[in-house]
């Protein structure tokens, strides 16, 4: 197949990918047709999928504003995607020109479309890496310099844990990450869940195993899991919208509609 200018020869445009199909739901034009026609097949059976996908890119938005808020200045997006209105690095500089964030991502043209939008921004840095791999993200974002991992760091997984399946010990891969991390480090997590999901919102998620990345909803308990003995912020693990809206009146009558939980925990230095 004729690979489309500027694109890494190692992408697979036989097969739609799940970035790719993401960045089409919120408008992006880094799509191909494969893309396209699943992304519509899916929003067929549930029309309430793109706002979904919006409202999880609004909640990572009013996380990140509440790290900065307590002071990092630092960020590791890991399943970070294809660049789209509002990334974290436009948000975290709009509040401090001197935040550093590093991106990563396992889909080549998620990273592709990233180093051509980042190329000569200083403070920014992008590792094609795979979640699965925590210690290899990790030993990346050191070689890059970019992170300080003594001081405190903010660590985003938002919308990428569900595509790790439970044979490859999600628990674990969030235990390393956060033991890498200085007190004071924040941890976003953003995950599909089944709890209190119609069925077509379930028939759709299945469709996700026609991508690379297959999905794997898990429960509140599971995602609450995640954050290990980190201290919840208020309001807790909750359906993504009730998550510090920036007014009530944004929080939907049926915030669970919405397929997700969000959530933020807080590193507290041990006491002795
Ligand atoms: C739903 S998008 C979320 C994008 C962004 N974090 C946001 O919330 O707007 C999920 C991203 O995770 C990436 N991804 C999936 N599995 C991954 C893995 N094992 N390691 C790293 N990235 C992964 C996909 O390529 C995709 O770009």
């Amino acid at each position: 197949m004729q690979m489309p200018d500027g694109l890494p020869a190692e992408i697979d445009l036989s097969r739609p990918s799940a970035a790719r199909v993401y960045d089409y739901f919120l408008g992006g034009a880094h799509n191909f047709e494969i893309d396209r026609q699943l992304a519509e097949q899916i929003a067929g059976m549930t029309p309430n999928l793109a706002a979904t996908m919006r409202a999880g890119r609004e909640f990572l938005r009013r996380a990140v504003r509440t790290l900065l808020d307590a002071g990092i200045d630092q960020f590791l997006d890991i399943g970070s995607g294809i660049p789209t209105v509002g990334n974290v690095h436009e948000v975290a500089q709009t509040a401090n020109p001197k935040a550093r964030v590093v991106y990563v991502d396992i889909d080549p043209v998620a990273v592709a479309h990233s180093r051509e939008l980042l190329a000569g921004d200083e403070l920014t840095g992008v590792i094609h890496g795979d979640l699965r791999e925590p210690e290899r993200i990790l030993a990346a974002a050191r070689d890059l310099g970019l992170l300080d991992f003594s001081r405190p760091l903010g660590i985003l997984l938002a919308g990428v844990v569900h595509f790790v399946r439970d044979t490859d010990r999600p628990g674990e891969i969030l235990a390393t990450l956060r033991a890498a991390a200085a007190p004071g480090s924040h941890l976003v997590v953003s995950h599909s869940t089944f709890e209190d999901q119609p069925q077509e919102m379930l028939d759709a998620q299945r469709l996700s195993a026609r991508t690379d990345t297959e999905i794997t909803l898990r429960s509140r308990a599971e995602v609450t899991s995640f954050f290990g003995d980190w201290t919840l912020l208020e309001p807790g693990v909750v359906h993504m919208p009730l998550w510090r809206p920036d007014s009530p009146s944004d929080v939907d009558e049926h915030p669970e509609r919405f397929g997700a939980f969000g959530g933020v925990a807080r590193y507290d230095q041990p006491t002795a």
